[in-house]
């Protein structure tokens, strides 16, 4: 078989960085492990009843049995690495005992001399490696090879037979003739049948499980051995780890067991975690669970699109918006009152502009004398990695006004590096159902949102359900209908159109006859009236995003003067605040402090901060979840404190 580098991947016999330290050590007994043992033994016991007394049916007991090959190949897996004790004597004992659901016709100590070499030689020929027998040769003979990869053991073995020293080469052939032998006697005696649905038939299945998911998944088609680039000699493959992980026995990080063999299987996730980006600056070799390769840089923007999305320690979106100057690149227009506006990023600050789906930034200008802010939504899928936003002309806007009237390519503009938490984690191998609704210029977050998802989520559908005015006034009308097909239904809504498919409002009634049953999650964006009537009307997951907010207050049923202390990049300020007065954030500000915000309204959540100490209510609030308040964060610029001392952390 051909063996090729994953593309992206550029091949390298250089001399790589040392090994990190897995931060894993072997425990006294990996009671995981035990368990493993006495689990797969106690199904081995069921099975044994089903062929024997029990009369069940082969469809139930071959899996059953090839489950336990399988699961006792992890038991002396992690035996031959010394992976299950410090105790050297504990190890020999579980691999001794899982060795005859393996293999039962050879010992323990032949097939770790094996292990080792495949080990020591991966990715060799396999006459060297013995594992490379199950990706040689053309792909019609791999079933075939993972079938015999047992058998392919015993003739590697024979090969070296005298140089193994007799202590184990022994014991190897008596073991081997004694097995046969008590086989034979077996089926003699008229149990032949119950040996071959018992042990030869489900072992089989098993051991080609094994070469496949053990050998050839983790090894295919990569060009390095371990000696050359330990780093791209094995992979690991990401995704799914919900039910990969469990399934594969943790073998889906293979290339964590092969970089630090001892390591604990059930360790193997948390040692890839902890030492991430030393493995990627070592070019490690990576894929998704289907098979697509990924390049160190195509993983960071994989994970960033399907981790869980509360924010990570590091990561970019993580830290506190910023502002920085940035460029105008284009300005292109986009409807009779709308344009596009693209910035150039620099490199150096290419990781604090990276973005995921649904995140906005906040543009900062003096226009006509007065310091305004605006956030506008990105348009952009992630993986385009452009910082491109819309903005529609509001009649009397002055800064949507200044955006399509006065700002040219070539304007240098503050731009707050991205931010928000209108989207879900997406995950390549899920099926999901997601129905989007939008008014007008409501559309901008979804357009990455849609484009993001269908491209991470290749079984998942987007319907959209959008509502303008006219066909000339709606925002991305070309663009979405090339991205309509199968996996993306589009409905206009057209209020100043009467002739239209739809004429009309959106309202709950025209969602529930066009949106489709089994929604997985619901993205409302638009005017505060359109997304509080929607939510209230839906049930499941639902993520609203309001553009236009309706001003009101909170019920304060206080009226206190409260000491107000504030956490801004780690300098604290205190001033003092009456609970009926400013927001915290207004009074923040006139004390000379720079807090970040953007919209002013409870929409964008740019001046969250978390309330270590007594109490602030909010006027509204659009963009927190019930968690994140139970937590304590509140939007500085709705709150209100209502205890004699608040404390606020803006970094926290
Ligand atoms: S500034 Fe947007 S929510 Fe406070």
């Amino acid at each position: 078989m051909s063996q090729t580098s994953p593309p992206g991947l550029a091949p390298s016999r250089q001399p790589v960085l040392g090994l990190p330290d897995p931060g894993e050590r072997v425990p006294t007994l990996a009671v995981p492990t035990v368990a493993l043992y006495f689990l797969t033994l106690a199904l081995f016991a069921g099975e044994a009843y089903g062929v024997i007394a029990g009369g069940w049916s082969h469809w139930l007991t071959v899996p059953m049995g090839a489950a336990v090959t399988f699961l006792m190949f992890s038991v002396l897996h992690e035996s031959t690495h010394h992976a299950i004790s410090t105790n050297t004597r504990i190890n020999d004992a579980f691999g001794h005992v899982s060795m005859p659901f393996v293999a039962a016709y050879t010992i323990f100590p032949m097939l770790k001399f094996i292990h080792i070499e495949h080990h020591r030689n991966t990715n060799e020929p396999m006459m060297v490696d013995p594992d490379q027998w199950t990706s040689s040769g053309p792909a019609w003979q791999l079933p075939f090879r993972w079938a015999t990869l047992d058998l392919w053991y015993l003739v590697y073995y024979l090969r070296r037979i005298r140089e193994r020293p007799l202590t184990e080469s022994v014991p190897t052939v008596l073991m081997f003739s004694v097995v046969v032998g008590v086989a034979a006697l077996l089926t003699a005696n008229g149990h032949g049948a119950d040996v071959v649905w018992l042990y030869l038939v489900p072992q089989r299945f098993g051991v080609v499980l094994l070469a496949w998911w053990f050998d050839y998944l983790p090894h295919h088609g990569l060009t390095m051995t371990q000696r050359e680039n330990k780093y791209q000699a094995t992979r690991v493959r990401v995704g799914g780890e919900s039910w990969m992980t469990p399934l594969f026995v943790y073998q889906n990080y293979h290339l964590v067991h092969h970089l630090h063999p001892s390591v604990p299987f059930y360790r193997y996730v948390r040692a890839w975690r902890r030492n991430e980006q030393a493995y990627l600056d070592r070019n490690a070799a990576i894929s998704t669970w289907f098979g697509r390769s990924l390049t160190p840089n195509e993983y960071r923007t994989w994970r960033r699109l399907t981790e869980d999305l509360a924010p990570a320690a590091g990561h970019a979106s993580a830290q506190r918006p910023v502002f920085h100057p940035l460029r105008v690149s284009s300005i292109e227009p986009l409807t009779e009152d709308s344009k596009v506006v693209t910035f150039d990023v620099p490199t150096d600050l290419a990781l604090e502009y990276s973005y995921i789906q649904g995140q906005h930034i906040t543009l900062r200008a003096i226009v006509h004398g007065t310091d305004l802010r605006r956030s506008y939504s990105i348009v952009s899928p992630v993986s385009a990695n452009t910082l491109r936003i819309a903005v529609k002309q509001i009649p009397g806007g002055v800064f949507s006004s200044y955006v399509n009237d006065e700002l040219q390519p070539g304007d240098i503009l503050d731009v707050m590096s991205p931010t928000g938490r209108f989207q879900t984690a997406l995950d390549a191998g899920a099926r999901r159902s997601y129905v989007a609704v939008a008014a007008g210029s409501g559309i901008t977050p979804l357009m990455s949102i849609m484009a993001t998802t269908l491209e991470t989520e290749p079984a998942s559908t987007f319907t959209l359900i959008y509502g303008n005015r006219t066909t000339e006034t709606t925002m991305f009308a070309a663009e979405l209908e090339a991205m309509a097909d199968e996996r993306l239904t589009i409905h206009h809504v057209l209020s100043g159109t009467p002739g239209a498919t739809l004429p009309g409002r959106i309202t709950p009634e025209l969602v529930r006859e066009l949106a489709p049953g089994g929604v997985s999650a619901w993205f409302l964006c638009g005017p505060q009236e359109l997304v509080d009537t929607l939510g209230a009307s839906i049930d499941g997951t639902v993520l609203t995003e309001v553009f236009h907010t309706e001003p009101s207050q909170a019920e304060i049923t206080v009226d206190i003067e409260s000491t107000v202390m504030v956490s801004l990049d780690g300098v604290e300020s205190t001033f003092v605040l009456r609970s009926s007065g400013d927001t915290i954030l207004d009074a923040a500000m006139q004390q000379g402090l720079e807090p970040p915000y953007s919209c002013a309204g409870g929409a964008c959540g740019t001046c969250r901060a978390k309330v270590l100490l007594g109490k602030a209510v909010m006027d509204q609030n659009h963009v927190l979840d019930d968690a994140e308040i139970a937590t304590g964060y509140v939007l500085t610029c709705q709150a209100h404190p209502v205890t004699e001392e608040v404390r606020l952390d803006y970094d926290a």
